[in-house]
């Protein structure tokens, strides 16, 4: 493997420079898409602790310990910001999203957004999901052949609906807002970064000219009327300060957050069940301990699901469904001793830590009782399970995701058995979030 600096580190400095292969950014995003797991392993062995891909016509430095992750995260010397990187890869779809935001125009914002994911809130969302999530998955067809993602998808998107909207939408209606969500997110991978008709790139533009619309013609009503929705809350959320939100706010946050919440889920929901299907044991375990709780469980039960919580944490590590954190250098800076030059991207890969041998025994196995209390395998460091980010970004919908995800699992463990065939393997996508390429096919049956 050849070694080419991303910069020479300032004379007289005792910083590192990065290394990396220099190779063109379509190789090796065409690498990374073939197999992640496997190339950081060889940039690690290469290069150390420490490298630099090439994607999208730059070079973005990714640290490759948990260290760095955390260096990348805590941003302790206010060197690295999120907006210009995550404005560069999703910018024109998710503008003004409280992800692409700083410092103190971050704080601002994040300080009225959290309103709406207090503990009052949270209980409110989890009582109004409830019904709606035990018809949705009794609902679900039995038989061979289940693409499962595509069935969780409804199901989130339905609650999406619901619990972030409050309103019930011709399906004509969801389905073209959905359709525009998908596109706004697809359109961020894509490698023609131009309006050119027929591309992602074009669709996503058009995808979130469409969510615009939709999000304005509506927000009358909810400044108007309250009601338990997110969208309402947000109308109506303040911080202790007394700031709240514009109509411009209140569109962009909308957008942004039911875009960071859906197929985060998503793919959650499938990494378990892929996982649960493949090991019936911790299926049976977890559908235990739902037979001993309530059908219909209070915020206060959620945290009596400890077979799903480890189940959960796992498939997180094994296949998280924010690949990174972004963000770029707004002047000379370092990671770990390693010079990163201004302008320069940085990627903080969750995978990196996650599959890392040196943090996890065994890291390839689904092994849940890794995160039991006498394991604790996750406490290794900060950053050897970050799912969720870190620092002033980590995601404000992390209880928000558990309470869904743990009602969904819940649900459909009381309703059905399900499985895959023996030897089956899934593979992943990695052009977009990871998903698996063939939707996961499973076998589900009632009991
Ligand atoms: C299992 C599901 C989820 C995962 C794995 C996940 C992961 C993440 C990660 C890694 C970040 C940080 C990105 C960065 O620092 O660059 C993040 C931020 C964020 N997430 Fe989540 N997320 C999930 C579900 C949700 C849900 C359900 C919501 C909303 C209801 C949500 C809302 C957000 C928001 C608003 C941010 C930006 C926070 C900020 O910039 O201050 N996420 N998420």
């Amino acid at each position: 493997m050849r070694t080419k600096q991303l910069a020479p580190p300032p004379a007289g400095s005792d910083l590192r420079p990065i290394n990396g292969t220099g190779d063109p950014g379509v190789i090796e995003l065409l690498r990374f898409f073939r197999n992640p797991v496997r190339l950081v392993a060889q940039r690690r062995e290469a290069f150390g602790d420490i490298t630099y891909i090439n994607a999208f016509g730059q070079k973005f430095a990714v640290p490759l310990t948990a260290d760095g992750a955390e260096s990348v995260a805590a941003n302790r010397q206010k060197a690295l910001a999120a907006e210009p990187a995550w404005g560069f890869l999703i910018g024109p779809f998710f503008r003004r999203g409280i992800l692409l935001m700083d410092f103190e125009e971050h704080r601002h914002h994040r300080l009225i957004l959290q309103h709406a994911f207090n503990n009052k809130h949270l209980r409110g969302y989890l009582d109004d999901m409830q019904p709606m999530l035990r018809d949705g998955v009794r609902g679900l067809p039995v038989g061979e052949n289940i693409l499962i993602l595509d069935r969780f998808k409804e199901l989130t998107l339905d609650l999406a609906l619901e619990i972030f909207l409050g309103m019930d939408l011709p399906r004509p209606e969801a389905d073209r807002i959905n359709k525009a969500f998908i596109d706004c997110v697809n359109a961020g991978m894509s490698l023609v970064r131009r309006n050119i008709p027929g591309t992602k790139w074009a669709r996503g533009l058009a995808g979130r000219a469409v969510l615009e619309e939709f999000f304005r013609a509506h927000l009358p009503a909810k400044r108007a009327t309250e009601t338990p929705d997110l969208f309402s809350v947000l109308c109506r959320a303040r911080s202790e300060e007394g700031h709240t939100f514009t109509d411009e706010d209140v569109v962009n946050h909308m957008i942004f957050v039911l875009m960071a919440a859906h197929d985060t889920s998503t793919i959650t929901l499938t990494t378990m069940a892929y996982y649960l299907a493949l090991h019936p044991e911790w299926q049976e375990k977890a559908r235990a301990q739902s037979r001993a709780l309530p059908r219909d469980i209070t915020y206060d039960n959620l945290a009596e699901f400890t077979v799903l919580d480890a189940v959960m944490k796992e498939s997180l590590r094994l296949n998280s469904p924010v690949p990174g954190l972004a963000r770029r250098a707004l002047e000379d800076t370092e990671i770990d001793g390693h010079f990163v030059p201004k302008g320069t991207y940085v990627s903080a890969i969750g995978m990196v830590n996650h599959h890392n041998p040196a943090l996890w025994t065994d890291p390839e196995r689904f092994d849940p009782d890794r995160f039991s209390p006498e394991r604790a395998e996750d406490k290794s460091h900060r950053y050897a399970w970050m799912p969720f980010g870190g620092g002033v970004h980590k995601c404000i919908g992390l209880y928000f995701a558990q309470m869904e995800i743990k009602t969904i699992m819940h649900n459909l463990l009381l309703e059905y058995e399900w499985s895959v065939p023996d030897g089956y393997t899934w593979k992943l996508d990695n052009t977009t979030l990871p998903v698996p390429k063939d939707r996961l096919p499973v076998t589900l049956r009632a009991i």
